[in-house]
């Protein structure tokens, strides 16, 4: 018989320096609207992933408040969702521990963002690093998420999930886990760097103008769109003209998200004209839409212990519906549960 599990929505952010126009594009502000939609909604910062590369610890509390504030001004109500950072529910590290001894080492090695982030060097990389897609799943499948909403990097994370949910399901002979959905959605799913249209847009890119920072002031976002590399030709009418222009191609699908159109609606508007024409619009719109988000983050920012208290809260919240979950696994591995 096929298991059915409640629907219940679950995603993350590393607190591991700035926020980028990626993240909020691709992730933060999907997430505000999912509450209402008959789900529960569990977001979190998740500061275990963060330290599995070195973090400063005045600057990992900071970060850790920054992620938070941004998941508020970008709209998630902690009085609906359950917004809290990770170490304080020790179902997480839990789990990861009961997952390891699940997921294969290949399958760890196989991940892009292990050989990304660990580059030549692999063999001094944390082995929390390479654990790290194993923590991840257990983030998700603590709560039996059944859906995620991510940007396109984390698709291959969310398949190895599935891959452990489904293994537990099978070593073990129960549906125990549900088999997650990713929600890769939308024209911003992988922004990419200013700089170099064939690489993402990432806060651990050593070129600031890369990106653009929820920090980043009007003018500095300004003067970053103005100096995107970009190319000498006029923009074409549909999207399928800029298959070979991909720094183009990043500029409209950005524009696209932030007015909530197609590329197609806005190609029109602009065929026939150059990025002199095309950059000072989209630098507007950026302003238009980043603005009042910076200004509501730095809001919550003026008052540090009230996201303390709000992540506490939260992580009480997390706890109830983690624990029994995470009992419930142990048993299943055949733990003796007697007290
Ligand atoms: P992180 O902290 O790197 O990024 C947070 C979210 O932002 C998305 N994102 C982007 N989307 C589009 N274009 C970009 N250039 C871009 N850069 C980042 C990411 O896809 C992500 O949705 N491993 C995760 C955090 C995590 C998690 C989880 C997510 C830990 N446990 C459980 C979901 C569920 C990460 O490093 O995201």
């Amino acid at each position: 018989m096929q298991t059915t599990f409640q629907p219940r929505i679950f995603s993350g952010i590393q607190p591991s320096g700035g926020l980028t126009l990626g993240n909020y594009l691709g992730a933060l502000r999907r997430f505000a609207g999912f509450q209402g939609s008959g789900a529960e909604t569990i977001y979190c910062v998740v500061d275990l992933h963060a330290i599995t590369v070195w973090q400063d610890p005045e600057k990992l509390r900071h970060n850790t408040r920054e992620v938070a504030a941004a998941f508020m001004a970008a709209g998630v109500d902690p009085a609906i969702s359950v917004l809290f950072n990770q170490s304080q529910v020790s179902q997480h590290a839990e789990l990861a521990w009961l997952f390891n001894t699940v997921a294969r080492v290949g399958w760890m090695y196989r991940m892009t963002q292990f050989k990304d982030k660990a580059g030549k060097n692999s063999e001094n990389s944390s082995l929390g690093l390479l654990a790290y897609p194993s923590l991840m799943a257990a983030d998700i499948l603590a709560y039996h998420a059944t859906a995620v909403p991510v940007g396109d990097d984390q698709k291959q994370h969310l398949e190895l999930t599935r891959d452990i949910a489904a293994k537990f399901n099978h070593d073990y002979g129960q549906e125990f886990f549900p088999i997650t959905e990713p929600l890769i959605e939308g024209s911003a799913t992988r922004v990419m760097s200013l700089r170099d249209g064939s690489k993402k847009m990432s806060k651990s890119d050593p070129s600031d103008a890369s990106r653009i920072n929820l920090t980043d002031d009007a003018d500095t976002i300004a003067q970053k769109i103005r100096k995107a590399r970009t190319d000498a030709d006029p923009l074409p009418g549909t999207f399928d003209g800029l298959a070979d222009r991909p720094e183009a191609r990043n500029l409209v699908n950005i524009y696209a998200a932030l007015s909530g159109e197609t590329p197609d609606q806005i190609l029109p508007r602009f065929e026939g004209q150059g990025f002199g024409a095309f950059k000072p619009a989209l630098a507007e719109l950026a302003v238009s839409v980043l603005a009042p988000i910076t200004t509501r983050m730095s809001d919550f920012m003026g008052d540090p212990a009230e996201i303390d208290r709000i992540l506490g809260k939260g992580a009480d919240r997390a706890t109830e519906i983690a624990q029994p979950i995470v009992e419930k696994t142990k048993e299943i591995m055949g733990m003796i549960r007697s007290r």
